[in-house]
Parts: C-alpha cells; structure tokens; sequence
C-alpha cells in the first residue's frame, strides 16, 4: 500500500513537470519578435542622480537634457534621472559618481567647494546682481576653467545651470535686519564660505543635506535657511518657514558632471551629441530658472500664511557692510585668478561694486 502510494506521488510530480515544460516551450516559441529589441545589447545607459523635484530648474533641465540625448542618438543612448536624491544624497552621490555606480550629476557649485574650494568664488555674496550677469558668469570662462579642474577628481566636467538667486526663509520672524540674524540656526549647503558669511551676520551656520532639511526645521534644529523660491517652493519648505524675504544674497547654479572613465569610453560621435544636447538648451535653462522661480514665488504669493517682504536699500546696505572684508579674506581659500575672472567677467575693477 506505501509503495503504492508514493509510486503515485510520483508519477503525478513527473506528470506535472512534463506540463510546465510543455508550457514555457510553447510560450518562448510563440513570443512574437520584438524589433524594438533591435541593437538592445548597443545601447547606453546611463544614470544621472540629483536631489532635488523633477520641477525645479534643475529637475527640468534633466529631463530635456535625456530627452535631446534620445533624439540625437537616434535612442543609442538612454539617460535615466532619478530625482529627490532617491539614488544618493548630498553627501553620497560624489563617491557614486567617481565609482561609475552612476554616472551622472549635478551639484550645486557650493557643494563641489569640498573637493575644490576655490569654486566658493560663486559662494561670494552680492556679488552678481542680475540675471543678465549670472548668464553671462556662468557661460564665460569662469566656467570653462572651473569645469576643467574637475578633471583633478577624475571627473569630466559638462557644464553649468542656473537656479537663480537664493532668498532667507524662516521659521518665526522675518530676518531684515542685520541683528535679526542675532544666534539664528541657519541651514547653509556645505561650503565653508556660505558658514563664514552667515557667521559674520551674527548667525549660527548648520551644513545639512538638501534631504534633511525639512526634518530639521520640523525639529527645530534650525529656523532659517538660504535657498531658491522653487526649491523652496517645490518641498514645501514654506509651512514652517512661512516669512520669506527677497534679498538676493547669492546665486546657485549647478556643475552638470559625468564619470570621466565612463565618458572617455564612449565614441567621439556619442559624446559630440552629448554636448550638442547641453549647448542647444543652454538658453532655455536659463529661462526656466528664471520663469520657475517667478512661478514658484507667485504660488507663494497667493498663500496667506506665508509673508514674503523685499529688503530696503538701507537694509541691504547694511548686510553688505557687514560682509565687506569676505571679500579681500577670500584669497585664503579662493585662487586669485579664479576671483580677477569673475571680476573681468563682471566689470568689476576695484573688488567691490
Ligand atoms: C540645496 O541643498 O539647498 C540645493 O543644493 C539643492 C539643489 O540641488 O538645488
């Protein structure tokens, strides 16, 4: 009777594995072709992390960016972005990137003053004052030259975007005045000269990731921060920071970079496409930045808990003086050179405007 019965557990199990089989056989045979699937073992990938939302200056810019790269390439090379740091932080991604684990990014300029401080040269305050002049910065040589020293990192830098002019939001009063910024825990991205100016206003500087910020202000670590109006705008930062005042302080822009070993391996004609892709939106980059953050401001604008005031000459005289000699003590950490071109590029003669 035992033997009976697992001969026909057998024989069932045998029975069963003779249809499955049938199965996928009949399965993969009637897979239709794919011509889709054509050349799929050619194609390119290549994974380009940043830390901000897909609608931002930055966020746009990717998206056009892998979608002129698909076009030109005739769908050889896929760009995929991945947004809202999901991939890496602020603190990861430059080690991804140098270990090919992606191969793209685009820090802002203070965040790259780690590995090459004299970039804090565009961390200067109140240094360009319109947008005519941060395009005309950020597409000169000024560009070229600091583009050139990621080389150093094993880096091959692409080129420079725009997000604008960064503003103070905070959490319970409007920072106007110089003895507002009195013990204030300000979040600053990490650069050392972004922590020495909010320090010589009277500040407490904190350097947080981009993705850390909301829980810091949700937990009162910090009750100010300097940023943009659409990445403010855009996570929301305004629920706590509710008092925003327009002062132009500093502008953020963003170092669009790529693994060099990655870029060396790729055909000349590829990489041709590559930078055509960047040149031809060059000029639209730095309207969205301009129209994003209008945008951005106007949603504020219709928000009634949130206040957005505009500092006074007088006011922003006063921030300036406070400030001045950031700019002669600059050379401790920025190379010369890098600050006479910003100052060719800007007209400046005397250091000052
Ligand atoms: C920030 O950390 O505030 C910004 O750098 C985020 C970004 O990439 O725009």
């Amino acid at each position: 009777m035992k033997y009976f019965f697992t001969g026909g557990i057998v024989v069932i199990l045998i029975f069963v594995s003779l249809i499955i089989y049938q199965d996928r056989r009949t399965s993969i045979s009637s897979l239709p072709y794919d011509d889709e699937q054509n050349g799929l073992e050619d194609q390119i990938i290549i994974h380009f992390s940043h830390v901000v939302a897909e609608n931002t200056p930055k966020g746009l810019a990717a998206t056009k960016f892998a979608e002129l790269v698909h076009e030109k390439t005739n769908g050889k090379v896929i760009i995929r972005v991945y947004p809202n740091g999901i991939l890496y932080n602020d603190y990861n991604e430059f080690e991804a990137l140098k270990n090919n684990d992606i191969q793209m990014i685009a820090p802002t300029f203070s965040k790259v003053t780690s590995y090459l401080p004299s970039w804090q040269v565009l961390d200067l305050p109140f240094i360009i004052e319109s947008e005519d002049e941060l395009k005309q910065v950020l597409s000169g040589p000024l560009q070229d030259q600091l583009l050139a020293q990621l080389g150093k990192q094993d880096i091959k830098g692409l080129k420079f975007w725009s997000n604008g002019f960064k503003q103070i939001a905070s959490n319970d009063y409007p920072i106007l005045e110089v003895e507002d910024f009195q013990n204030l825990p300000i979040r600053v991205m990490n650069s050392e000269l972004l922590k020495e100016q909010f320090a010589r206003l009277g500040a407490t500087p904190i350097a947080t990731s981009f993705g850390e910020v909301y829980n810091e202000i949700e937990n009162k670590k910090i009750k100010a921060q300097d940023n943009t109006i659409s990445n403010l705008y855009s996570k929301g930062f305004h629920t706590y920071e509710k008092h925003i005042t327009l002062s132009n302080h500093g502008i953020m822009g963003y170092a669009v970079m790529m693994n060099e070993s990655f870029w060396n391996g790729l055909d000349k004609d590829i990489q041709q496409q590559i930078v055509e892709a960047l040149n031809e939106m060059s000029d639209w980059q730095f309207e969205q930045s301009i129209l994003l953050n209008e945008k951005s401001l106007n949603e504020l604008r219709t928000i009634d808990a949130v206040s957005i005031y505009t500092l006074t000459d007088e006011q922003k005289k006063a921030w300036k003086e406070k400030l001045s000699s950031i700019y002669s003590n600059s050379n401790r950490i920025i190379d010369d050179s890098y600050y006479k071109l910003l100052m060719e590029q800007l007209k400046i003669s005397n250091g000052t405007k």
